[in-house]
């Protein structure tokens, strides 16, 4: 069966044959790929307990797939374009033979240092084509990649490496990010005195900053020198681990969402072709950070399997300046452009005749990804960049989901502002009530849930599989839950409308409230603390803090700025709050527990809908928190 979805009318009936006969129409679909073995069964699984296994028994190994495969066809075409921070650098294009080489070499690199397969090796990187290359590396000798993003900090790096027991870093000696540089490196040090499983770690020259290595630390460039560029991949088995990658929860400690090899590959290949109706000689651009899951789907695996070009950037959208995308769209002539809506809101408040000084009509389709899409920035990108032509593809999807899950096919199915609409081929998304009885009228509001696995969905939280059964498959029993809410329209579209827990998407990134206020805490003080989201302008939703110092006393700004500090210190400055109120008391109920709902109303400037607030410990604190609202 063909990976590629032609039509509308071909879409729902794939989507039929998916959801009637999972294992004949996935078998079909992953037929598609090179396998050493194939499956003895295509999925089996168990909500309840819960266990998921995708193309049991199958054999293969996802570089071969992304790489090797292509070499007879397209060898010669370019697999990855780089475009470095400063426009002033020239910009990288590495074929797929040189990226198979550079792969090879690397992982020739990570086996001399001693890695072998399953070991678990930790990338802390600037967005180079090394952090390609090293993620491939891996892959390749069937170690398990932990790329952790560049903007945490070192206490956040080293629970990471500590948590996956990593035995090797992959890190940088500094990393520019528009006009100023960071200095990865001596992050990278503090983490390594805070953790205790690094054995070696290699470190990449980029910003030539002064600094020395010292004992187990060895420069990338030497490594390199001495590895031959032939490398066999390791046949690996459908579910070893392919990857692991951190995302914060609602309670403490970052979960390491755990995802293997076959599943993944078959559905990130089919989704990236599928939604952004990839053709032969396109330049796609996701401007993600492979730091994240969809830098992870949609900048590496999912373009190469399906013998993309596809262009990383190494800087940000405001240097040199807010036209930054739209030169880059203009200079690499990219057909397919992927981006956040919090970009988007950032982008539109430039003149903007740093959009129309620049040629967009390389453009074919849009994306959007990690928050939902206000209907302005919808309307903004869909005039503005898309010119009314191209069609823009709203996903909604998780690091724990590996790939999309709901979002239309560009130019294929339907879309509708604000909307990700339609589920992928495979999904069986629900909307349930309160008391977890499936709603089935349209239209209709409630939690989204999934009753069915997709190949791609993670199959653990690393090290604790009763996080795992506690977080997705303990609310509604049977079901997979997500932690949004949703609407569904009269057609079946559905809408995300943001999470119904503790954790909250600032600018794209997913933060769990309850590490912030750990870090709060830390400070000698503050008695007590709550965080919670807020919407904002830009941001899409911003941090407000309520926090208790002892005696009763008001804080000033300078506890503010130390507050945000212990923040940035803690997990990175993305977590820092935009306001922060002193209160003497916090809405709690009988309980104890901090009734995080009435504050979140009252950030939202919402004071209406408190709900009742009779059944408080303490109802007369709320009065005194709306009247000193920030
Ligand atoms: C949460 C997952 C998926 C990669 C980036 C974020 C929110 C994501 C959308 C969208 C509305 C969205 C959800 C989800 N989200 N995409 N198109 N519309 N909301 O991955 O860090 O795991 O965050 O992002 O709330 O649960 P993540």
């Amino acid at each position: 069966m063909e990976l590629k979805i032609k039509s509308e009318k071909q879409y729902h009936d794939y989507y039929k044959k998916s959801i009637e006969n999972p294992e004949k129409f996935w078998g079909e679909i992953a037929n598609n790929f090179t396998w050493h073995k194939k499956w003895n069964s295509v999925v089996e699984y168990d909500f309840t307990i819960p266990k998921i296994e995708w193309f049991k028994g199958a054999k293969g190994n996802i570089t071969e797939n992304c790489l090797d495969r292509h070499l007879e066809t397209i060898g010669k075409k370019t697999a990855i374009i780089w475009e470095p921070n400063n426009p002033k650098d020239k910009a990288i294009h590495l074929s797929y033979n040189e990226l198979h080489k550079k792969v090879s070499q690397f992982a020739n690199v990570l086996k001399n240092n001693g890695a072998k397969k399953g070991d678990r090796i930790c990338l802390y990187m600037p967005m180079v084509p090394e952090l390609a290359i090293a993620v491939l590396a891996c892959a390749r000798i069937g170690a398990v990649h932990s790329v952790v993003f560049a903007g945490f900090s070192s206490k956040a790096l080293a629970s990471r490496i500590d948590d996956a027991k990593c035995s090797i870093l992959l890190t940088a000696d500094g990393a520019f990010r528009g006009s100023k540089t960071i200095d990865l490196k001596s992050i990278a040090d503090q983490a390594l005195e805070m953790s205790s499983s690094i054995e070696t770690t290699i470190v990449l020259k980029r910003i030539n900053s002064d600094i020395t290595l010292t004992k187990n630390q060895k420069w990338w460039h030497e490594e390199v020198k001495n590895a031959s560029e032939t490398c066999q991949a390791e046949i690996i088995d459908a579910e070893d681990m392919l990857f692991i990658l951190y995302t914060s929860g609602s309670t403490g400690k970052p979960k390491g969402m755990v995802h293997t090899f076959a599943g993944y590959m078959v559905n990130t290949a089919f989704t990236f072709q599928n939604v952004f109706q990839y053709e032969k000689d396109d330049v796609y651009w996701c401007t993600a950070d492979i730091g994240w899951i969809t830098g992870h789907s949609y900048i590496v695996y999912g373009p190469l399997l399906q013998g993309a070009t596809t262009l990383m950037f190494e800087g940000i959208p405001t240097f040199p300046d807010g036209g930054r995308f739209w030169e880059v769209v203009e200079k690499h002539k990219v057909n397919q452009f992927y981006t956040a809506p919090t970009a988007i809101r950032a982008l539109e408040k430039f003149p903007l005749e740093l959009v129309t000084k620049h040629d967009l009509s390389s453009l074919k389709v849009l994306g959007s990804v990690g928050e939902p899409i206000n209907e302005e920035a919808w309307h903004w990108y869909d005039t503005h960049i898309g010119k009314g032509k191209c069609p823009i593809v709203d996903t909604w999807w998780q690091t724990e989901t590996g790939a999309m899950m709901i979002a239309s096919l560009a130019g294929i199915t339907p879309q509708k502002p604000t909307f990700a609409t339609l589920p992928m081929i495979g999904v069986q998304p629900v909307l349930l009530d309160e008391n977890g009885a499936l709603i089935k009228t349209n239209p209709a509001e409630g939690r989204l849930a999934i009753q069915f696995p997709w190949p791609s969905i993670a199959r653990t939280i690393y090290g604790n599989h009763q996080r795992y059964k506690e977080t997705y498959f303990s609310t509604f029993k049977g079901k997979y839950f997500t932690g949004d809410g949703a609407l569904r329209d009269e057609n079946g579209f559905y809408r995300i409308t943001g999470r119904v827990d503790d954790v909250v998407i600032v600018s794209g990134h997913n933060l769990g409230t309850a590490p912030i206020e750990n870090a709060i805490d830390e400070h000698k003080k503050i008695v007590e603390c709550a965080v919670v989201g807020y919407p904002h302008d830009i941001k899409g939703n911003a941090l407000y803090a309520y926090v208790i110092l002892y005696d009763n006393v008001i804080g000033d700004d300078t506890l503010k700025k130390e507050i945000n500090n212990l923040i940035s210190k803690q997990i990175g400055p993305i977590a820092k709050c935009d306001k922060i109120q002193f209160v003497t008391g916090l809405p709690k109920t009988r309980s104890g527990k901090i009734m995080r709902r009435i504050l979140r109303k009252i950030a939202s400037n919402d004071m209406e809908n408190l709900g009742d607030i009779s059944t408080l410990l303490n109802p007369d604190c709320v009065k005194s928190i709306i009247s000193e609202r920030l």
